[in-house]
This record gives C-alpha cells, structure tokens and sequence, in this order.
C-alpha cells in the first residue's frame, strides 16, 4: 500500500492542466469520493492495526498534498481566463502594421483624370466585352481591317459578336449615341489585345480617352489642350510634337510626341535615339463617325485622343518591363505612394 500511495504522490506532483477539462480528470482520478485516494482510504479501514499508523501518516500526506494542487490549478485557470477577458491590455506591444502602397497605374490614372477634371472633363466608362460595333464598325474600321483579324482581338468563343475591347475609343460611340454635343469626356479603363507578352508588351493595358465635341472645335484647340495636358504631368518644360498619322476614326489624324532627352544611355533605349517619345493618338473626328453615331458633322466638329497608362508610368516611374505592372510582386509596388 505504501507503494501505491508513493507512486499516486509522484503523480499529483507531476499532473498539469491547461484546460478546464486538465481540472476535471484530475478530480476524476484523485479527489473526487470515488477517486484513487479514496479509495485508499477505504483499504486503510482493512489493515491490520499495526500498520495502521505509519499508512495513516502518508496516506494523509497525499490527501493535503492532492488538495493543494487543486487549488493550484484552479487559480491559474482563473487567472487565464481573467487576462484573455480583459479587451485592452495598453501595455503590450502594438502589432506591425504593414502599410501598403497604391498601384503606380492607378496614381498615373487618378493624375490624369484630376488634370483634365479641371479642363471640365467629366468621366464616362464602358463596357470591356464590347460588340463589333461599337468597337470597330461606328469607328469607321473597314470590313477587312487587319485589327478585326483573330489574331489581334480576343473574340468570345460562345459568340463571336462579342470581343474584349481593343481599344477605349468604343466609348466615344457609346456617349455620341447617348448624348448630345457639347460632349467632353474621358474615359479610363482595360483594354486587351492578342499580343504575346513581354518587357514591351501585354495582352491587356490600360488607356485613357478623350473626346470633345461641340460647334467650331478646331485641331488648335486640341493641340493647346494636350499641351497643358503634357505640362501638367511631365513637368513646365514639357515639348511636345505631333506628327501625321492615320486612323480609321479620326481625320486628320496625329500621334503626340513628348521630347524626354537624350542624355542618358536609358534615354537612347526609351527613345529608339531619337530623344521623342510617343504617347497617345489624336485627331479630329472624323465625320464618317460623327454620322454613325446620330451626330450632323456639317453642325459639329470635335476631336479625340486616346493615351497608354503604362507608357506614361513607365516614363514618370522608369518602370524597365511592363509585366511588372501585373506581377503582384511586393519588392516593386512597395515602392510607389504610401497609402495613409
Ligand atoms: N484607339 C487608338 C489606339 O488604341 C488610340 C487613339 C488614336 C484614340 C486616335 C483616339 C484617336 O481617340 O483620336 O491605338
């Protein structure tokens, strides 16, 4: 009996509790009346007098010693649940807060909208599975322009009517249907083609739009307003150029140059040598468009331009490979406008 009583001893000492369920099997096995030690009380009734002493001393011992483990146990488990109760401990230490940093596109693309905004622009969307129609036909694309050819557009394979827009000028069709002159929007947003990907190109990117129609509008008037475009975002000094270019929608038609330099070697790979960089398309619309779109261009002129976002963030930030754009990868958009 000694040695029962010993060895149950080593256990109490031993037991640990975690959990409010630690508590009950220990009361289950020690100290509750149907436990080991009460059990051994029991057997104590049976010994022969003699030994009665010397068991009674240790089997007492146990006893005190078993209760004041419970004890013990019970006031640390107050304890935790006292301190995991508490809602605000003030002294601990905060938490790192892992800020984040807005997309370089979207600050480039906010910064548009916001100068031209001031020009009196509002701003329209559309939609980016887009129809033929609106997309190419209203823009004057011939029936056998290569842009409408598989390999330039995805075409919705359940419905070949439907394509992901090549480009933001469907929207223009869209706010001549639904709108009277004057017209003076811009409109932002994704636009795809079927290109293999690359440090130059993407299958999707982003362009902003611009139209402006109304009695007398003249090329001279988009020229003074792509050059205050120009300054406000490339700085004062900004130089622009526009040179002849064609475009099914637009005649005549002009792609816009912004003079970058030459004094770097990355300035001579930006601008193939030639210290220019191209930016955006621009023309006057042309009047095939304005009729398609329930407009009379014998009352109303007006012109459009559209830009590539990631062209001009690549100039403003140096962004080496458009696919970093779309990447996710941390190291790179950690570096762009803290947010908060
Ligand atoms: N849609 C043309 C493109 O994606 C850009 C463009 C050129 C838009 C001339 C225009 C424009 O509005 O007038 O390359």
């Amino acid at each position: 009996m000694q040695e029962k009583i010993k060895q149950l001893l080593e256990e109490v000492n031993a037991f640990q509790v975690s959990i409010e369920d630690d508590l009950e099997s220990f009361k289950r096995k020690f100290t509750n009346k149907k436990g080991e030690i009460n059990q051994l009380f029991g057997e104590f009734k049976a010994l022969p007098g003699d030994q009665k002493k010397l068991v009674g001393q240790t089997l007492n011992q146990l006893k005190t010693r078993a209760t004041e483990r419970l004890n013990e146990f019970q006031a640390s488990l107050k304890a935790q649940s006292v301190s995991s109760d508490r809602p605000h401990d003030l002294t601990l230490p905060g938490d790192a807060h892992v800020q984040g940093a807005r997309h370089p596109l979207t600050t480039v693309l906010n910064r548009i909208v916001s100068i031209f905004e001031r020009l009196g622009f509002t701003v329209a969307e559309g939609p980016e599975i887009e129809d033929d129609w609106h997309n190419f036909s209203a823009l004057n694309f011939p029936d056998n322009h290569p842009a409408r050819d598989m390999q330039d557009t995805f075409f919705v394979q359940r419905n070949p009517d439907y394509l992901l827009r090549t480009h933001t000028s469907s929207v223009q069709v869209r706010v001549m249907e639904d709108s009277e002159p004057p017209i003076k929007v811009l409109s932002p947003g994704r636009v795809y083609r079927n290109e293999a990907i690359s440090a130059r190109a993407h299958c999707f990117f982003h362009q902003v739009e611009g139209l402006v129609i109304d009695k007398g509008i003249s090329f001279a008037d988009m020229k003074q307003t792509l050059q205050y475009f120009s300054s406000e975002i490339f700085g004062d000094q900004a130089r622009i150029k526009l040179r002849p270019s064609y475009f099914p929608f637009t005649e005549i038609s002009a792609e816009m140059d912004v003079y970058w330099g030459l004094e770097t070697e990355d300035d001579y790979r930006i601008t193939k040598g030639t210290g220019w960089v191209e930016i955006m398309g621009c023309g006057m619309v042309d009047p095939n468009v304005l009729r398609n779109c329930g407009i009379d261009p014998e009352v109303y002129s007006g012109y459009a331009f559209g830009m590539g976002v990631e062209r001009i963030a690549q100039l403003l930030y140096r962004v080496p490979d458009l696919r970093l754009y779309s990447q996710n990868d941390i190291r790179f958009l950690k570096q762009f406008e803290r947010i908060g």
